[in-house]
């Protein structure tokens, strides 16, 4: 074999079988694919993104494979933990969903709790992740790639989400060409493989205080790229927004972006701006932003927009400032 972790890739392929097989044709597998159609996810859906289920049980993928590979590999996949006295799965009792490189071989896990004693367990974290392994690392793996990619090519833009359900909930609203980063920590390893997809990203992380923070980071990250915002409402993820207004979150990520100006303008926004400093500051902070815009047309609007929420200020003295931010930009 050419690949050195052709056994790993293997064994990532045939667990996604099994995980598969035990929600489609098990009695335990029954009660999750319940769970899973209360959440709006369809048997279609669950063929469509191959996902899975952890049995309880102790060792049921650890009995499945351990004929067709090397101690080696299944201590490696970290699928299987070999402790002191006993040998089990690493992944029990959850609903399985593959990561896959952009190939479509599966190179990881992460696993939803599901059961109701589960559900009301606190102590239980919601996903656990596959560790890091050869093939796999978290940091920048960017779940449904592979089967976006066609898409992505053919509109030129990706649209970036925070988890598994906000992905499948977008597909499901027709919107093909969208991946997780699996929360909401965007690194530049997950930049560089988006770049040399496409060079167009649409932010659309939860509408909760994290993905807020989250999209002013990536924003960050992402200055000199061409980036729109679509912003959740009403706290709510993508997911979620889905469910509570059904149909409408297809049009919201495609006609509801904004330019991060727009988005930064009301996060940065102090939460008083009743005294004269707070309007001075907030007026220094936006003015560099706006002066970047290249349609004056925008320009005019964003000051406008600005104007409206201080109460000291008139068009004429946001616009010398804005004015004075690019005389800045074109003397540098
Ligand atoms: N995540 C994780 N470990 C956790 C919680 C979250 O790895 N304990 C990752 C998952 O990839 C998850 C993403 O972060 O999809 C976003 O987290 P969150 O918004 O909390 O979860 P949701 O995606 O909304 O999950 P669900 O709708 O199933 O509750
Ligand atoms: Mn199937
Ligand atoms: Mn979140
Ligand atoms: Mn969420
Ligand atoms: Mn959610």
């Amino acid at each position: 074999q050419d690949n050195p972790n052709q056994a790993l890739f293997d064994l990532h392929n045939q667990a996604a079988r099994i995980y598969h097989t035990v929600l489609t044709a098990t009695e335990e597998g029954a009660k999750a694919r319940e769970y899973l159609h209360n959440r709006g996810i369809s048997d279609e859906i669950i063929e469509k993104f191959n996902i899975g289920l952890s049995l309880s049980d102790n060792d049921f993928l650890y009995q499945s494979v351990k004929q067709k590979f090397e101690e080696s590999v299944l201590t490696n996949s970290g699928l299987i933990t070999f402790a002191e006295n006993r040998i089990f799965d690493s992944f029990r009792g959850r609903i399985m969903f593959p990561l896959n490189d952009k190939n479509g071989q599966v190179i990881a896990f992460s696993g939803r709790i599901w059961r109701p004693e589960d559900l009301s367990n606190k102590t239980l974290a919601k996903y656990k992740n596959s560790t890091t392994t050869p093939i796999f690392n978290k940091s920048d793996a960017l779940y449904n790639l592979d089967r976006a990619g066609q898409s992505i090519k053919k509109t030129r833009e990706v649209y970036l989400m925070e988890g598994f359900m906000d992905v499948i909930a977008a597909y499901e609203n027709g919107v093909s060409n969208a991946v997780a980063s699996m929360g909401t920590a965007l690194t530049e390893g997950h930049i560089r493989k988006l770049r040399s997809v496409t060079k167009k990203f649409i932010l659309v992380y939860d509408g909760d205080k994290a993905g807020q923070n989250a999209i002013y980071k990536a924003l960050n990250l992402l200055a000199s790229d061409d980036v729109e915002v679509v912003r959740i409402p009403d706290g709510l993820d993508p997911d979620e927004y889905n469910k509570a207004y059904p149909g409408a979150l297809g049009t919201l990520m495609t006609s509801g972006r904004m330019a991060p100006v727009e988005f930064l303008m009301d996060h940065l926004r102090p939460a008083n701006l009743s005294n004269l400093q707070a309007q001075l500051d907030f007026i220094d902070l936006m003015s560099p932003k706006i002066a970047a815009i290249q349609s004056l047309t925008a320009q005019d609007a964003y000051i406008k927009r600005l104007v409206e929420i201080l109460p000291d200020f008139e068009y004429n003295q946001v616009e010398s400032a804005v004015n004075q931010r690019r005389e800045n930009v074109v003397a540098s």
